[in-house]
């Protein structure tokens, strides 16, 4: 079976584009309630940017704090109750933020038109109806959480997404403007990101024509970025990293991850650590699976002089071992692309905990 995946509607891309968004959220007004709920990164309250939010005095501006990372199904259903209790649904949701508020709005918009606790959904398309429409304007820019057909929710029992092809945003708003701010270990974290998308996407059974093409073109810009005579935080390559997102997230919803990620989702399940940094700490590891990619990028954290934390599992217990390595084998999907469909015969939670013990 071949993938049969939903894309973003549509996309602005552009340096100022953030100015269209009144006309884009003015042509929904007739929807629902009539309403915008604007989720806002905490970050920009009281900067510019909060006055440049095209909010009428009927619409609800929310700022969130986006920490702890992952928005939890709670954060999601407390939203949701509040603004229907208090306005009904909006004609839109509009998340201005990170790759959190990318996931929030995401599962805000599909809580509005489905029922009860939003952990009942949490998992590959349980969602019945879609959502409100959405728009994300990501402020950061890696996880391709704006392309993403996943809102990824921590919940009381479980860190899992809502799945369906109604996750995906009606519209985003490219603005590179958005993401000048960033500092500059999330900015790198968060880029290598995309890089270790690509790569994963690439090397695994699943890579087809169509997730190399976006693979490869998200390389080439994340070489430009990151090794570059040009390389760094500057106006060029913020709109070639806000692009590089966008394909390496293309590519991966047409191939898969692969170990890198299922060792990142181990580390952010039982030590809390956050997605991007998470893929850092495993990638420098796995050489023996990844040997090109791993080899570029310890040049670009040689280029940025970033210090990434090793020996970590000297710390860590055996049980912390076993639970992250049981998190990652788990990953089933992940390792099957990466190791090929016999990969049982070679991958064992022992094999798995010798990795975590690498860290
Ligand atoms: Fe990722």
């Amino acid at each position: 079976m071949h993938k049969n995946f939903k894309g973003t509607e549509k996309t602005v891309f552009g340096r100022g584009s953030f100015s269209q968004l009144g006309t884009i959220v003015e042509e929904r007004r007739g929807e629902n309630d009539g309403f915008m709920l604007y989720l806002v990164d905490n970050y920009f309250k009281g900067k510019a940017l909060e006055k440049r939010i095209p909010a009428t005095a009927a619409d609800i501006v929310q700022f969130i704090d986006v920490d702890p990372e992952e928005p939890t199904t709670m954060q999601v259903d407390t939203i949701r109750d509040d603004v229907k209790g208090s306005k009904g649904i909006p004609a839109a949701v509009i998340g201005i933020g990170g790759g959190s508020i990318m996931d929030l709005a995401k599962a805000c918009s599909l809580m509005f038109t489905n029922e009860g606790p939003s952990e009942e959904y949490q998992g590959l398309n349980l969602i019945k109806k879609p959502g409100v429409y959405h728009i994300g304007v990501p402020t950061v820019s890696g996880t391709g959480a704006e392309v993403s057909m996943t809102a990824v929710l921590t919940g009381p029992v479980k860190k899992l997404g809502l799945k369906c092809e109604w996750t995906v945003f009606n519209q985003i708003v490219l603005d590179p403007e958005l993401i000048e701010t960033v500092p500059r270990d999330k900015w790198f974290y968060t880029g290598m990101d995309t890089y270790i998308h690509c790569i994963e996407s690439r090397d695994g059974i699943l890579n087809n024509a169509y997730s190399t093409a976006f693979g490869d073109q998200a390389l080439a810009l994340c070489r430009d970025i990151y090794l570059g005579d040009k390389a760094g935080q500057n106006a060029e390559n913020n709109e070639k990293l806000m692009v590089a997102s966008l394909m390496g997230g293309l590519s991966l919803t047409y191939s898969e991850v692969g170990i890198v990620h299922a060792l990142s989702y181990g580390l952010s399940k039982i030590l809390g650590e956050k997605h991007c940094i998470a893929n850092c700490i495993a990638f420098q590891h796995l050489s023996d699976y990844y040997p090109e990619g791993v080899i570029e990028f310890e040049r670009m954290i040689a280029k940025h002089a970033i210090t990434l934390p090793k020996n970590l599992s000297k710390t860590w217990t055996e049980d912390q071992i076993t639970a992250m390595a049981t998190v990652a084998i788990n990953l089933e999907h992940m390792w099957n692309h990466a190791i090929g469909t016999d990969w049982k015969k070679t991958i064992t939670l022992d094999v798995v905990k010798d990795l975590f013990r690498r860290l």
